[in-house]
């Protein structure tokens, strides 16, 4: 499952949107095809890059057992490549209540992307995916994390965002016994302001607390980055010689070439 990441902070606003709509822009523009999932009620990549207007058209579909993932499938222009998104709607809130929180419904996503996207023949190349969660860890997000056992967790470089951090370093741990391993992970600092002094104070703290899973990478505050959205653009496709562009290469690369996603 190392094709597989899951973007996730329980706690709101850190960038976990930003960096899957980047990240997932910088793999495009490669030609690797990534397939983006929008986990998230709030339906924010979704809005960016293919809005929609019926929940059957939308993930919900999938979970009230509707539709396959593959009829859900939308081709998108991301980072001058393509990519394909699994759209979101806003009665996704409705999951946890209609379906339960049983391993069947926990469950649901992994099988579902073994069955639409994985390679039936030994020689093909799993596909790329990144799934964008809510800031909640209820059973969308956890379904998400079963679906790739590996966690990419943003934190927007200040305090409460550290804290958020810290509390679900906490909760990963503690939900070992469920995984039945530890759920490889890697925390990324955004909206990293290199002028500002606490700023060098998280990152040394985050450096502290999370060793070598903190990803060298910092994605630096950028106007680029938070305007492109507006535009319904990634930061490539919005300006390519921007810092934020560069800094979301640079993750694609560290994170390929540290292993901790493979394509
Ligand atoms: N590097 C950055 N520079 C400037 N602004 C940023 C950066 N990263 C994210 N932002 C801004 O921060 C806000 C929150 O980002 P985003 O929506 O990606 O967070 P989120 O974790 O997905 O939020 P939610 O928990 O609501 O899903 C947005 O307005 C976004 O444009
Ligand atoms: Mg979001």
């Amino acid at each position: 499952m190392r094709s597989r990441l899951t973007v996730f902070n329980q706690k709101g606003g850190v960038g976990k949107t930003t960096t899957s709509l980047n990240l997932g822009a910088a793999a495009a523009r490669r030609g690797l095809m990534p397939v983006l999932i929008d986990l998230d009620a709030q339906a924010h990549l979704t809005s960016i890059l293919a809005p929609i207007s019926s929940s059957n058209d939308s993930l919900f579909a999938f979970y009230s057992e509707t539709r396959p993932l593959s009829a859900l499938a939308r081709s998108v222009a991301l980072g001058g490549g393509t990519a394909e998104l699994l759209p979101a709607h806003a009665e996704l809130i409705k999951v946890d209540t209609l379906f339960g929180k049983g391993p069947g419904v926990l469950n649901r996503l992994k099988l579902g992307l073994d069955r639409s996207f994985e390679p039936t023949n030994g020689s093909a190349i799993a596909r790329p995916m990144i799934i964008d969660c809510c800031p909640m860890l209820g059973v969308l997000s956890l379904s998400g994390v079963f679906a790739s056992e590996r966690v990419l967790i943003p934190i927007s470089t200040d305090f409460l965002s550290l804290r958020g951090a810290v509390q679900l370093e906490s909760t990963l741990q503690a939900m070992e016994h469920v995984f039945k391993q530890r759920v490889a992970r890697r925390y990324l600092l955004t909206r990293f302001d290199a002028r500002r002094r606490m700023s060098h104070d998280i990152a040394a703290e985050a450096q502290q607390r999370f060793g070598d899973e903190l990803c060298l990478t910092r994605i630096a505050e950028s106007v680029s980055v938070a305007q492109s959205p507006a535009r319904n653009l990634d930061v490539f496709s919005h300006a390519p010689d921007s810092r934020g562009a560069k800094d979301y290469e640079a993750l694609l690369d560290e994170l390929l070439s540290t292993g901790f996603w493979e394509i």
